[in-house]
């Protein structure tokens, strides 16, 4: 065999090699890729690591048995090259399918109305004389999937507005999973859209939901809801533009990126929310904010095996550093209602805007004190003399269930 069809073989073998690594290198350190791999979409992304590693197996082959020359190199060369362009091609596919869906045609030229959550939302007089306000939230309306009530979350959205043009509701909390496909073009133009002609100026403050980064969608996400002001709509004093603190008079949020669970909630995360715990004002009200649930009622996956309830890492990783500190937690990721007392804190489960409804529970959440499955609908949070009054309310407005977190 001719050194020169050798080394041919070997350099094509290196180049499908590399597209293939630099693709998964690129994906996995986006926000929520090595989470989807853990919860989901596994066979994918093992079979595209296969056909990365196959050209490398062909050009073992090809140096174990060039020594030898004859007919069988030449079939194994001829087999080698040929997987290998094979491999440059699916790795060049899917980076270019990606690539031009991630960083596409831009979704929308408008945006929601976004609150820079540095500055947060102007404060109210309450009867007691002290600054109060009054915000809803929810999460989970899965624009762009045919499945998800779009009559349900624009209810949602249509009920705020008004009620914010009547000046009795100061933000929304979107807390993620917006969309269906984060990295789709299309589905956020659905949800800009939507968004827009059903609440044109309600203040909007968002989270990065787990489909929201699908995969690398979390520039599409920024375009969209990113307030801050700083590199990428960080806010001031914040780590990401879906993880910062907003100070609302005695109440503070603190938003943290938790798409699927604790994936890239490391030491720098923690030591940031330790900072902000800290410096908050012993008896003011701390409200966390994930995607992500930590308590919850939930099922089995049918197709992943996975526990869909009680998150066991974030329970066991993130739930300590604020058991016991926050007074709330509100998530989504489950698209159930929820509420659960349990280690001093009460963890709410809000992923109620018309994402379609996760199955009847199979697992009851040992702390949970109310449940709903299959509606839709909003938690809203008001500061009031006697505490933090929350009420779940279904789309229309109507309370489902209500607690006043007391005061200190
Ligand atoms: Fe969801
Ligand atoms: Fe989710």
């Amino acid at each position: 065999m001719s050194s020169r069809k050798n080394s041919f073989t070997m350099v094509i073998a290196g180049a499908a090699f590399f597209a293939m690594a630099a693709f998964l290198i690129w994906a996995f350190s986006q926000a929520g890729t090595l989470g989807m791999y853990r919860w989901g979409y596994r066979t994918p992304v093992l079979a595209l690591v296969v056909v990365g590693l196959l050209p490398l197996a062909g050009a073992a082959a090809v140096l174990a048995l060039r020594k030898r020359g004859g007919k069988l190199i030449a079939i194994v060369s001829g087999i080698s090259i040929s997987v290998s362009t094979l491999s440059l091609l699916v790795a060049l596919g899917v980076s270019l399918y990606i690539f031009t869906n991630a960083y596409g045609t831009v979704a929308s030229v408008e945006r929601p109305t976004v609150l820079d959550p540095a500055k947060g939302f102007p404060l109210r007089t309450g009867p007691d004389g002290r600054p109060t306000f009054r915000v809803a939230l929810s999460s989970d309306p899965h624009y762009g999937r045919e499945a998800s009530n779009a009559q349900a979350r624009s209810a949602i959205l249509r009920l705020s507005q008004a009620e914010y043009a009547a000046g009795s509701l100061d933000a929304f909390f979107a807390l993620g999973d917006t969309v269906e496909m984060g990295m789709e073009a299309d589905d956020w133009k659905e949800a800009i859209e939507s968004i827009r002609q059903d609440a044109p100026t309600l203040p909007f403050a968002a989270l990065l939901g787990n489909h929201d980064g699908l995969i690398g969608g979390a520039t599409r996400w920024r375009a969209a809801f990113a307030g801050g002001s700083g590199r990428n709509g960080v806010p001031e004093g914040g780590l990401t533009a879906s993880s910062w603190r907003m100070d609302a008079g005695q109440v503070h949020f603190i938003a943290l990126d938790l798409l699927w669970g604790p994936e890239g909630f490391g030491a720098k995360e923690k030591a940031w929310l330790a900072d902000q715990l800290k410096a908050i004002p012993a008896g003011d009200f701390i409200v966390v904010l994930s995607h992500s649930f930590f308590y919850s009622s939930g099922y089995i996956d049918e197709g992943s095996g996975k526990a869909w309830y009680d998150h066991e890492e974030m329970l066991r990783e993130v739930a300590p550093l604020i058991a016991g500190k926050a007074d709330l937690v509100i998530s989504g990721h489950n698209h159930y209602m929820e509420w659960i007392e349990a280690d001093g804190t009460v963890w709410a489960v809000v992923g109620a805007m018309g994402g379609k409804p996760d199955p009847v529970p199979t697992y009851v959440s040992p702390g949970s004190v109310w449940f709903s499955q299959g509606r839709f609908g909003r938690l809203v949070v008001e500061l009031k003399p006697e505490g933090l009054a929350c009420e779940f309310q279904d789309q229309e407005g109507n309370q489902l269930f209500s607690r006043v977190i007391p005061k200190h």
